[in-house]
C-alpha cells in the first residue's frame, strides 16, 4: 500500500489533560490536527510497531472520519493489528477489557466522556497503555513532547476501510478485525456478578429499574444486558440510541443532564432504581426512588457490601480514591481492616495500585466507580453492582444507605464548579489563595480550626513517581475538609472546582439537607478564596 509522509507544523496546544487530548470539534477539524497527535503516539510509543492497537469510541460527531484516519495511520506506521468496535464504536470500560483480553500493546480511545458532542461540541483522543488503563504521566509527557517536534507524519492512502461488519480484512501489511463492541464486555458482566439472582428481581413484578444511556454509547451496552440478558421489561433503557450529537444533550449522569430520569425517580410512583451512564461509558448516577446517591457514598456502600457479589466473595485488597473524594471509603477501609490509598485527581493514578495487586475498588466524586476487572472506570458495572446489592439484600437504595450512615457516619459532600473563568483570573485566586496558605494552620472559623493547609502532592507507592500541584487543601481539626482545583476537562476557559465536606456521627442529624449541611464551610470556602470577587461570579454554575 502507497504511503504519503505529510510535512507538518507542531501544534502548541497538544498537552493532554485529566484525560487525554480534548478540545472542540473545530480544533480537531483543523488541518493536521488529529494526524499530528496520532503521529505522536506512534513516534513516543516505538512498541507499538508491529503490534496490535484497540481502536473504537463513543460514536460522537467526527468518530467515523477519525477513525479512517488513524486506521491508515497505523497501517503506515507499521502497526500489525487494530482491532476495532463495530461502527467504530468501544466504550471506555469495553476498550479497557478488549486491550487486556487481546493483548494489546495498547489502544486509542475516541471521547470527549461527558462533554456535548456534534460539530459545535467537543471531541477527544485518550492512549491507552497495555494494561488497559489511561496513559500515566510519563507516557502523556512523552506524547506531548512528541508533539512539539512533530515535522512530518505518515498515512496510507488507502481506500475507506470497512468497519461495520464484523470480521478481518486487510490494510496493506496490517490487519483490521472488526468485533461486536458489546460481546466481550457483556460476558465480562456476566462473570462477575449473580445474573440470575437480578433476573428473579427483575421478574418478581414488584421491581422496576430505568436505566438513561443519554444518546450515548452505552445504550447497546445496557439493551443487551439488563433487557436482552437480564430480561428487564422493554424500556427499561431510556435514550437508548446512541446519537453524534447526543440529541443535542449533555451526556452527564446528573440531576441536571439526566432531568427526565431526575423527575421520574422523584415523582409519583417512582422505579425502585435509576441510573445513568456518560458519553463513553465510564461514569455512572445511582438513584433510588426519591433519593440520590451520591458517588462517594456509593463507592464506601459498594466497598461495604463487597462480599455479598460474587466477584469479590473473598474480600478486597484494598481501596483507593481520588484526593478530593470524600472520607467515606476510608471510614469503609478502616473496618475492614483494608488499606486506602489517595491519588489525584484522574483515573490514571489508579492503574498501578490495580496492576500491583494493592487494590480491588477505587472510585472519584466525579461519579467514577469500578474495580480490578478493567483499568478504567466503568458505568454500567457500577449499575450492575447496585442492582445485585439490591437483589440480594432485598432492600430499597435509600434503606442501603441510610444504613450505611447510621454504622460509618455520614460524609456530607459537594462540589461547586465555576465555569468558563477567564485563565489569569483562575490561575491568580490560586496563587492568591496558596500565599495564604502558611497563615492558616490555627486559624479559627467560627466553631471549626484549621488544622493544615497544603497543595497535594502525591508519591506513587508501586514505581515512586512524584505528582505535584493537584489541588489546594484546606483540612479543619474536626476532619472536615475545602478543596480547590482547577479542572484538567475543560475546553473553554478554566473552570474552579471548590470541594466541600463534613463528617457527621450523630445518629439524629443524619438526614439533613446536604447543602444546608455544608453551609458553614461553604461559606468559609467562599471567603478563603474570595472567589465572588476573582471569579465575578455570584453562585456556583453546576453543584453536584
Ligand atoms: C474530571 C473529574 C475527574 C475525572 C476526569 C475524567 O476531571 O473531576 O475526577 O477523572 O474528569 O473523567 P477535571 O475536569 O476535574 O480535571
Ligand atoms: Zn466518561
Amino acid at each position: 500500500m502507497e504511503i504519503s509522509v505529510v510535512s507538518t507544523r507542531p501544534f502548541t496546544d497538544q498537552k493532554p489533560g485529566t484525560s487525554g487530548l480534548r478540545k472542540q470539534v473545530s480544533s480537531f477539524r483543523r488541518p493536521h490536527y488529529l494526524e499530528n497527535f496520532v503521529q505522536s503516539i506512534f513516534d513516543s510509543q516505538p512498541m507499538l510497531r508491529g503490534s496490535e492497537l484497540v481502536l473504537g469510541g463513543d460514536g460522537r460527531f467526527f468518530n467515523r472520519e477519525a477513525v479512517q484516519i488513524i486506521l491508515r495511520m497505523a497501517c503506515a506506521n507499521e502497526i500489525r493489528k487494530v482491532t476495532v468496535g463495530r461502527g467504530g464504536i468501544l466504550s471506555t470500560p469495553a476498550a479497557s477489557h478488549l486491550i487486556r483480553t487481546r493483548g494489546a500493546a495498547g489502544g486509542i480511545v475516541l471521547s470527549a466522556s461527558h462533554n456535548p458532542g456534534g460539530p459545535g461540541g467537543d471531541f477527544g483522543i485518550k492512549f491507552n497503555v497495555a494494561n488497559g488503563g489511561p496513559a500515566p504521566e510519563s507516557v502523556t509527557g512523552a506524547i506531548h513532547a512528541a508533539s512539539l517536534e512533530v515535522d512530518h507524519y505518515r498515512i496510507a492512502r488507502s481506500p475507506h476501510i470497512d468497519i461495520d461488519h464484523v470480521g478481518r480484512r486487510q490494510a496493506g501489511e496490517m490487519e483490521v478485525e472488526v468485533v461486536d463492541p458489546v460481546h466481550d464486555y457483556a460476558d465480562l458482566m456476566e462473570s462477575l456478578f449473580d445474573f440470575p439472582a437480578m433476573r428473579d428481581l427483575l421478574h418478581s413484578g414488584s421491581f422496576t429499574m430505568r436505566f438513561d444511556a443519554m444518546h450515548a454509547v452505552t445504550g447497546p451496552y445496557a439493551e443487551e444486558i439488563l433487557e436482552q440478558r437480564l430480561g428487564a421489561p422493554a424500556g427499561t433503557v431510556m435514550r437508548k440510541e446512541p446519537l453524534a450529537d447526543f440529541g443535542g444533550c449533555h451526556p452527564d449522569p446528573n440531576l441536571t443532564h439526566a432531568r427526565e430520569l431526575g423527575q421520574l425517580m422523584y415523582g409519583r410512583g417512582a422505579p425502585d432504581f435509576g441510573a445513568a451512564s456518560d458519553g463513553d461509558g465510564d461514569r455512572n448516577m445511582i438513584l433510588g426512588a426519591g433519593f440520590f446517591v451520591s458517588p462517594s457514598d456509593s463507592l464506601a456502600v459498594l466497598a461495604a457490601n463487597a462480599h455479598l457479589i460474587p466477584a469479590y466473595r473473598g474480600g478486597l485488597k484494598g481501596v483507593a480514591r481520588s484526593m478530593p473524594t470524600s472520607q467515606a471509603i476510608d471510614a469503609v477501609a478502616d473496618a475492614l481492616g483494608i488499606p486506602c490509598y489517595e491519588t489525584p485527581t484522574g483515573w490514571k493514578f489508579f492503574g498501578n495500585l490495580l496492576d500491583d495487586g494493592r487494590i480491588t475498588l477505587c472510585g472519584e466524586e466525579s461519579f467514577g466507580t469500578s474495580s480490578d476487572h478493567v483499568r478504567e472506570k466503568d458505568g454500567l458495572w457500577a449499575v450492575l453492582f447496585w442492582l445485585n446489592l439490591i437483589a440480594v439484600r432485598n432492600q430499597p437504595v435509600a434503606t442501603i444507605v441510610r444504613e450505611h450512615w447510621q454504622r460509618y457516619g455520614r460524609h456530607y459532600y459537594t462540589r461547586h464548579d465555576y465555569e468558563e473563568i477567564e485563565s489569569g483570573r483562575a490561575d491568580a485566586l490560586m496563587s492568591r489563595l496558596r500565599a495564604t496558605f502558611p497563615e492558616l494552620p490555627g486559624r479559627r472559623f467560627g466553631s471549626l480550626r484549621v488544622r493544615t493547609a497544603d497543595d497535594f502532592s502525591y508519591r506513587d507507592p508501586v514505581d515512586d513517581s512524584v505528582s505535584t500541584g493537584q489541588g489546594l487543601r484546606i483540612l479543619f481539626e474536626d476532619g472536615s475538609r475545602i478543596v480547590f482545583r482547577l479542572s484538567g476537562t475543560g475546553t473553554m476557559g478554566a473552570t474552579l472546582r471548590v470541594y466541600v465536606e463534613r463528617h457527621e456521627t450523630r445518629t439524629d442529624q443524619l438526614d439533613e439537607d446536604n447543602q444546608a449541611a455544608l453551609a458553614a464551610l461553604i461559606e468559609i470556602a467562599g471567603s478563603v478564596a474570595d472567589i465572588r470577587n476573582l471569579t465575578g461570579k455570584d453562585a456556583p454554575d453546576v453543584i453536584t
